[in-house]
């Protein structure tokens, strides 16, 4: 397996929490509250897992998933130090190829789908939401839409393209505007039941999508 996040990965928490003054890790664990002891929690694409950490303290039962072992090397480092008490689960895999269906109370994706091309992303989201039980639920943490006025979209949409471009040329990603995963998750029958928002300097950047699997 490719591990395209062999450089930066070791990089990628830092740069994410300069990037956004700290709003990713807050966006990251928006929902948090929905987890109880003994929750079934998917994290894909984890990378250093800040977000399933704080899951497993809740007392979820957590596995994460990421094709890159740099990723799940540093992740596996945190966890160790931590002695968690429920342990997490690490699957080194490519997402698709994992197809532990309907057995998860809540799927993760934060931060992991801004990753790939629009094709790609609309088949992810399908596959995301068949992990999820019935009734169980899709997190998206990402870049929300530009909104406002002109001038505020144009740095809303600069602010997204600098961090897609040093991804581009750092791991690959794919060069996208920003996508409407409210949209996406709706066209796929799943019903947005909160969103929350978090703003940096002037407006809101990030969002967690919380969408319902009927
Ligand atoms: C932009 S990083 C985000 C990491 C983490 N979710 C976060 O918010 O800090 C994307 C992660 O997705 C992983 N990834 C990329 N393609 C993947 C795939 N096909 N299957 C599983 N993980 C993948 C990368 O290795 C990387 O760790």
């Amino acid at each position: 397996m490719q591990d395209r996040y062999r450089f930066i990965g070791p990089l990628y928490d830092l740069l994410a929490a300069i990037f956004s003054l700290g709003k990713i890790d807050r966006c990251k664990c928006a929902h948090h509250d929905r987890i109880a002891s003994g929750t079934k929690v998917l994290f894909a694409g984890v990378g250093q897992g800040v977000d399933a950490i704080e899951a497993a303290k809740r007392g979820g039962d957590v596995t994460v998933v990421d094709i890159s072992q740099t990723m799940l090397s540093i992740f596996k480092k945190r966890t160790d130090k931590m002695g968690l008490a429920s342990p997490i689960r690490i699957v080194h895999s490519d997402i698709f190829a994992f197809d532990e269906y309907e057995r998860y109370d809540m799927v993760f994706a934060n931060f992991f789908l801004n990753v790939f091309p629009l094709d790609t992303v609309l088949r992810l989201e399908r596959h995301l939401a068949s992990l999820a039980k019935p009734g169980g639920c899709v997190v998206v943490g990402d870049f929300c839409l530009p909104s406002g006025g002109a001038a505020a979209r144009f740095f809303q949409n600069l602010y997204w393209y600098i961090a897609d471009v040093v991804f581009y040329l750092a791991a690959r990603n794919a060069i996208h505007p920003v996508y409407d995963y409210c949209t996406h998750l709706k066209d796929l029958g799943l019903a947005i039941e909160q969103i929350k928002y978090f703003r940096v300097l002037f407006d809101d950047r990030y969002y967690s999508i919380l969408a319902r699997k009927p």
